[in-house]
């Protein structure tokens, strides 16, 4: 199995991202990070603990607290794509369960008990990730493998025409990350890799639908409110890059295509906020990061559906 962190600003895509990372066979999910990113902070931790409600695994992994906000810049929502971010679901259960320890340094903690063997993937901005590499340097060369969702290698953003949510909501940790000299950063960028392989259509939903097992449900209920707005920008269903990038991590077969290049993200433009230059190597710098271009895009569906038909009910 793989061991590895979550780091999540959870909501929506976020959740099934979770699911994967409890109920593949793969994964050894040893806790989950929450940074400010989707929704209202609270709200965030709400939804991580109805995930792991849905997949029958509250209170089996650690939930730390991280960063309330970016370093630099005032918090941003996405609110207007992800409501709540779970569909309008409450807890009908006890509280939310989670460590007193910030994710911080749970982050620093777990990856230096074993050091170049657990994983991060970061799902929401990356303030965390960032936090915990200035915190403490050797933080960099503890990470086995930091996988990121975040940024596009076609310039094209969602939340403005050049920044995606991930970065533009904190360019200055991104920017800090990719600096930092992690020894093996993969990204997973919105587009054109998300809107071409990563998008659960309405056929696709009906197939989910037809499963008909609580989990089904819990993720049709959560992908509601951003397949109403994916579908209002003409996007033909509703976007999964947070589970892709669980997915390429435990399931490398998965990729069909990558390149090797250099990551920068703009942090001192306000059009272009949150852009993330990647460059090909003929511009005189060193690859930083390894891109994912493409995935097999059937695959990644058939696997996530074929999770959400675990039998979840004790
Ligand atoms: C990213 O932004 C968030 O809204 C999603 O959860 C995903 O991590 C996509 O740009
Ligand atoms: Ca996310």
């Amino acid at each position: 199995t793989i061991p590895f962190i979550l780091d999540t600003d959870t909501a929506q895509d976020d959740c099934v991202a979770i699911i994967a990372g409890l109920l593949d066979a793969e994964a050894d999910l040893r806790a989950i990070t929450m940074v400010a990113g989707n929704v209202g902070f609270d709200r965030q931790v709400r939804n991580a603990q109805l995930t792991l409600s849905a997949a029958g695994r509250l209170g089996t992994v650690p939930v730390h607290l991280g960063c309330r906000r970016p370093l630099v810049l005032p918090w941003v929502s996405a609110e207007n794509v992800h409501g709540d971010g779970s569909g309008g679901l409450d807890m009908d259960f006890d509280g939310a369960v989670t460590e007193a320890e910030h994710g911080v340094d749970a982050l620093l903690r777990l990856t230096a008990e074993t050091p170049g063997e657990l994983s991060v993937v970061a799902i929401g901005p990356l303030t965390n990730v960032a936090m915990a590499a200035v915190k403490d340097p050797t933080f960099v060369d503890n990470v086995k493998s930091l996988v990121i969702m975040g940024g596009s290698n076609n310039g094209r953003g969602n939340i403005t025409p050049a920044g995606e949510f991930n970065f533009y909501v904190d360019p200055h940790a991104a920017q800090v990350v990719f600096e930092a000299g992690f020894r093996d950063i993969t990204v997973v960028p919105w587009a054109p890799l998300t809107l071409n392989d990563a998008v659960f259509s309405r056929d696709q939903l009906a197939a989910i639908e037809a499963i008909g097992t609580p989990l089904s449900r819990f993720f049709l209920t959560v992908c509601g409110p951003t397949l109403e707005f994916d579908e209002s920008v003409g996007i033909p269903g509703t976007t999964h890059p947070d589970s892709l990038s669980v997915g390429v991590l435990l399931h490398p077969e998965l990729v069909t295509r990558a390149g090797r290049y250099h990551v920068a993200v703009e942090t001192g433009s306000t059009l272009t906020r949150g852009y993330s230059a990647m460059s090909w190597g003929v511009h005189g710098l060193e690859p930083n990061a390894r891109v994912i271009e493409a995935v097999d895009g059937p695959a990644f569906h058939d696997w996530i559906t074929g999770l959400l038909a675990t039998d979840t009910e004790v």
